[in-house]
């Protein structure tokens, strides 16, 4: 086993990136060959709590991988702390945590020894790893169930594990791919407080996912991804004011959206668009001002079932600038 061996040729932590992506693309050959990223350029300052959010098949698992080694880039470069993750792929696994998006626990290892044989693999020495073993049980609250094995627990204590294992080895950049996503709402909010600690410890977190309000309530910087490509990228704020619209509703219509009722909402003050969807229509507008009403009576003929109003969401955003739902 051998330690973590000095910062010799790293730029100081304050002119580095955490992460650099420059022209970075990957097509999966196939068949069917699919180009997952399609010419990304980000950075991610350190101590950054990052974002990528994006619908299914966008390219977020892709691009975690391209700079945690697993996958090769295709054109492009990526780099990690400053090491290029292509030609120093040993070094940059050394210095990173990540939480995959898939359960990666060792079922025939208690979560004790999930944690403690982690610390061994990185190289720290049994009686440090552990005592941190135990200190990583106690602050992830798993502590009551350091004996058991993973599929004995509920899914909310196996993210946990997760966590706590990908930073068993003291990265100072993390990984997390989709790390609430099947949780119930309780669980999900339980692991945003463990990853607001672990910003606050200093720690640079790279999180992705397609919940909005987890991009929002979490991240300094969000960059929305879909069909491989940036399409945006700024503090959630920014984005909102930008690209958001003051104000949406959705309407459930008993017949399909039609030309008149489409003309009618259109033609209401202050709306910037009306889409049809699945279930009827939405329609996203400058200001709330008395919107619904007017809104519902406009559509009057097409048959209202149900109607919602949400103010200015990172959802918006998406919609605006794809015409899609994120979970559509
Ligand atoms: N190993 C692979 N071989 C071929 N195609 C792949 C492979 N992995 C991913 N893809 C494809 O690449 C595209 C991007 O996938 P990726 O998993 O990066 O998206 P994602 O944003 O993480 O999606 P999700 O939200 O579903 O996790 C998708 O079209 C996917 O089907
Ligand atoms: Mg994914």
């Amino acid at each position: 086993m051998t330690m973590v061996e000095p910062e010799v040729g790293v730029g100081s932590a304050a002119a580095t990136a955490a992460v650099r992506l420059t022209g970075l693309t990957k097509t999966y050959p196939g068949p069917p060959r699919v180009q997952a990223i399609d010419g990304i350029d980000l950075e991610v300052a350190p101590g950054e709590m990052f974002g990528l959010l994006g619908p299914n098949g966008a390219g977020k698992s892709t691009t975690v991988g391209v700079c945690t080694t697993r996958i090769r880039p295709t054109s492009g470069t990526a780099e990690v702390l400053g090491l290029d993750v292509s030609r120093e792929p040993a070094r940059v696994k050394r210095r990173l945590g990540v939480v995959t998006q898939t359960n990666t626990l060792d079922r025939s290892l208690t979560l004790y020894e999930n944690l403690y044989y982690h610390c061994r693999f990185f190289g720290v020495r049994a009686r440090t790893a552990r005592v941190r073993a135990e200190d990583l049980l106690e602050r992830f609250r798993l502590s009551e169930r350091a004996a058991a094995f993973p599929d004995q627990i509920s899914g909310g204590m196996a993210q946990r594990l997760q966590v706590a294992r990908a930073i068993a080895h003291r990265p100072r950049l993390l990984f997390l791919d989709e790390p609430t996503a099947g949780l119930d709402p309780q669980s999900r909010l339980a692991l945003w407080e463990l990853v607001e600690q672990l910003r606050s410890d200093g720690l640079t977190v790279v999180l992705t996912t397609h919940y909005m309000e987890e991009a929002d309530q979490l991240c300094d910087r969000v960059a929305i991804v879909d069909h491989g490509k940036v399409l945006v990228c700024d503090p959630p704020a920014s984005l909102k004011a930008r690209h958001g619209a003051g104000a949406f509703i959705e309407l459930e219509l008993e017949r399909a959206l039609s030309a008149p009722v489409h003309a009618a909402l259109a033609g209401i003050t202050g709306v910037r668009s009306v889409e049809a969807t699945a279930r009827g229509v939405r329609v996203m507008a400058d200001d709330s001002e008395g919107l619904l009403a007017r809104a519902v009576e406009a559509a009057g003929p097409d048959g209202v079932r149900d109607a919602s109003a949400a103010g200015s969401t990172l959802e918006a955003v998406f919609i605006n600038l794809t015409g899609r739902d994120l979970r559509e």
